[in-house]
């Protein structure tokens, strides 16, 4: 069983360069199942039912989210009939926080979950809601996409269900980081899988309102970024041995 995890897609650099790619992911890591994380898709805000159709008939089985879920509302329209989940902790009442994906004969349990550090809002704490749910489900392989700002707050997350989760990924903070690995009880770990998305931006956005933000205290709208693109994700082997590798695809200038 191999599954490919896409880091945050963002706006249509994100969209168009991943449809691109996806052959050629294909055909090199023969993934069985492949889930993205989409919460950035639609111009960083959120999803739209044109952009979830567009990528699901391009090969994607499954969507997580994170703390853009609700920005752009026509989710809350289609949420509940789509392969999308949000974050377990997000106090939503709307789409689910956890899926099951049947593949052959095998269950795989998918779960988002929100972290709490640096923020800006208050979220349930996750911690003891994601490892009951893993105690209570049952599954051959689980999978968890923490969306979550702190690299501490995700190592700790993935000690804490170390053997409890088979895979765990951090999204969010949209670069790369280079410790994947195994823990001491076998679960397969990453702190950020890194956005799929403008290269030259700012996590995504144009540099230069990001510069202006920072430097001139000049306070303007995103806008998502131009020129070369990047495709960071990790591909997972479950059987016959356990294995996490990082993919990183990017355009020349
Ligand atoms: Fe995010």
């Amino acid at each position: 069983m191999k599954i490919l995890f896409i880091g945050d897609i963002y706006g249509d650099p994100g969209i168009n360069y991943l449809i691109e790619m996806l052959p050629q992911l294909r055909k090199t890591y023969q993934p069985n199942i492949i889930i993205a994380n989409g919460e950035n898709a639609a111009n960083g805000r959120g999803m739209t039912k044109a952009i979830y159709k567009k990528l699901m008939s391009a090969g994607i089985s499954l969507f997580t989210m994170g703390n853009h879920t609700w920005r752009n509302p026509e989710l809350e329209t289609f949420i509940d009939e789509a392969k999308i989940i949000r974050p377990i902790n997000d106090g939503s009442k709307k789409g689910s926080g956890y899926t099951i994906i049947q593949y052959n004969d095998k269950k795989v349990l998918v779960v988002n979950a929100l972290g709490t550090a640096f923020m800006n809002v208050e979220y349930e704490q996750p911690y003891k809601k994601v490892k009951s749910l893993l105690e209570s489900e049952t599954f051959d392989y689980s999978l968890l996409d923490f969306h979550a700002e702190a690299t501490s707050e995700k190592i700790a997350m993935a000690h804490y269900l170390d053997g409890k989760v088979d895979m765990m990924v951090g999204t969010h903070t949209h670069v790369q980081t280079n410790d994947e690995r195994m823990l001491p009880n076998g679960t397969l770990y990453i702190s950020d899988v890194g956005m799929t998305g403008p290269l030259n931006g700012v996590i995504g956005v144009d540099k230069d309102v990001i510069i202006d933000r920072f430097i001139n205290q000049i306070n303007r709208p995103n806008v998502v970024a131009n020129g070369p693109r990047q495709l960071n994700a990790v591909l997972f082997t479950l059987s016959p041995k356990r294995k996490i590798e990082k993919i990183h695809l990017e355009e020349n200038a």
